[in-house]
């Protein structure tokens, strides 16, 4: 059942909460890049995610782990300048808030600082507790990211679906008490069952937004490239695909390359 919308001008960490005890669902989508963040941004979307997941989409890694303060500084600027209404949430790369607490605050305020960034998102539970603490006490809005945390690929080997067995869902439950505890304003689940996620999202206060997690949540996430079909290889069964656009786009670039080479384009009301 759906609930009416309130309007927001800007939506903020506190519309989140509200939107959650007012039972309207929160919907989130990746960008990377300006293009991209205004057309999401324009489209309503509650909350712009500048993903580490830039390290598969636009630099074409097998993982996110590569990615670097730097560039993820980058893609969130180009974001920020687009979003007029979204809440623009950046994540933490891997390797700059692992280590300690005072690392995770400096790289935190690199991307306020640099990026304008809203809020910074992390993935774990109690093992980075004190980086959370730090962070958030300096004034910075945190996001927590439970269940799949891609950061971690090499410990859980696969891909597949986290929390099955009891004792990992008992910790889910435990961090995510933990984040909403520590001042967290939202946690992401990632690829859990959506029993256990909709558990999670009645038994704290917090907005949870899921993705591969089941409509029992406050919200969903998905990355922007996969839910256009631009990718094409990456078929989960939670991916709902809005469009086909490898598609389509390759049959407007096969056409554009015929009408070149057949001295069709430009014709001539295109050109001076
Ligand atoms: O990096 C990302 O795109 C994410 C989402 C999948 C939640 O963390």
């Amino acid at each position: 059942m759906s609930v009416a919308k309130k309007e927001y001008k800007r939506v903020t960490t506190k519309s989140l909460v509200e939107m959650k005890s007012n039972g309207e669902k929160i919907s989130m989508l990746t960008a990377y890049d300006f293009t991209m963040a205004r057309i999401v941004d324009g489209a309503g979307t509650d909350v712009i995610l500048v993903g580490d997941s830039a390290s598969n989409v636009m630099a074409g890694h097998e993982t996110t782990l590569p990615i670097t303060l730097d560039q993820m500084i980058y893609h969130a600027s180009s974001v920020v300048r687009a979003a007029k209404r979204a809440l623009v949430v950046v994540d933490l790369p891997f390797g700059s808030y692992q280590s300690d607490p005072k690392e995770a605050l400096r790289s935190a305020i690199r991307i306020m600082k640099e990026s304008g960034g809203h809020a910074v998102k992390v993935e774990g539970g109690k093992e980075i507790k004190e980086s959370v603490k730090r962070i958030l006490n300096a004034g910075i809005p945190v996001m927590g990211h439970l269940g799949l945390t891609p950061q971690s690929i090499y410990k859980f080997g696969t891909y597949t679906v986290r929390a099955k067995e009891e004792e990992e869902a008992e910790k889910l439950k435990q961090d995510a008490k933990m984040l909403e505890k520590a001042g967290c304003f939202a946690v992401v689940l990632e690829k859990v069952p959506a029993k256990l996620a909709k558990e999670v999202a009645e038994s704290i206060t917090i907005p949870i937004i899921g993705i591969g997690a089941g409509n029992g949540v406050d919200g969903q996430v998905l990355v922007t490239h996969d839910m256009l079909g631009m990718t094409h290889e990456f078929n989960p069964r939670f991916l709902r695909r809005y469009l086909n656009l490898y598609d389509d786009m390759t049959s407007a670039m096969k056409q554009y390359c015929d009408d070149v080479k057949a001295v069709d384009f430009p014709n001539e009301n295109e050109q001076y």
